[in-house]
């Protein structure tokens, strides 16, 4: 197979991304949740968007337990890696936004410059980063899956937090702490951003 990419031409949809907003009555954007490895990001993406859902809007969540085991099964945790699999993300989540999502993407993202790229793929208010806040020492005490604990006996590596890096945004749209908040509150205050943004 060919793998010259000089002869693709972009075709516009012949349902455009405004026809399905306003079919959908919203908005259609990325809420981007970054946080530590057992922060919540994967619980509070999903609460987020089930209640959106339960609110009538088009909604999906994209998490390493999908797109880790699929789409970005080839990739480990080496910063190039992890550069990649974000970068694969933002894309995806460019073609659902495209498509009329209000999409949550629940990965660690660690590092500043990968998430700013995929800011850069998207307008303004399509990109809403959510810090989720929570210290590594209650991160370390939940530990869901026990890799807390095989990061500090050394049997994995490069492990977020503990012998890799993560990056905390400067300026995220919102931070949500889920150390004094709960899952409710969080969702409420995210929630609440969007609406004051005129977003749902
Ligand atoms: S990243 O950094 O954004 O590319 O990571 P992500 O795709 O979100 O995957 C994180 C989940 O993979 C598990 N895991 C690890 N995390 C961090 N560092 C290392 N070395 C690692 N190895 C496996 C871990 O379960 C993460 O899940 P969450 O949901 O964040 O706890």
């Amino acid at each position: 197979a060919s793998t010259d990419t000089n002869h693709i031409v972009w075709h516009d949809a012949s349902v455009s991304r405004t026809e399905r907003n306003r079919k959908n009555g919203h908005e259609s954007f990325v809420l981007w949740f970054t946080g530590l490895s057992g922060s919540g990001k994967s619980t509070l993406a999903n609460a987020v968007s089930r209640k959106l859902f339960e609110d009538n809007k088009q909604t999906y969540v994209l998490d390493g337990d999908n797109v880790r085991h699929g789409l970005n099964q080839d990739l480990g945790f080496s910063p190039d890696a992890r550069q990649e699999n974000i970068r694969r993300i933002g894309e995806v989540s460019k073609l659902f936004v495209d498509s009329g999502q209000i999409v949550s993407t629940a990965f660690i993202s660690p590092y500043k410059e990968d998430r700013e790229q995929v800011r850069s793929l998207l307008a303004d208010d399509e990109f809403i980063e959510i810090h989720v806040d929570c210290s590594l020492s209650i991160c370390e005490d939940r530990d869901p899956k026990g890799l807390y604990a095989k990061a500090r006996s050394g049997e994995i590596s490069s492990f977020t937090g503990i012998s890799a890096p993560y990056e905390e945004p400067d300026e995220p749209e919102v931070v949500v702490n889920t150390e004094d908040q709960s899952i409710e509150e969080a969702v409420h205050h995210i929630v609440g951003v969007l609406q004051q943004k005129g977003l749902v």
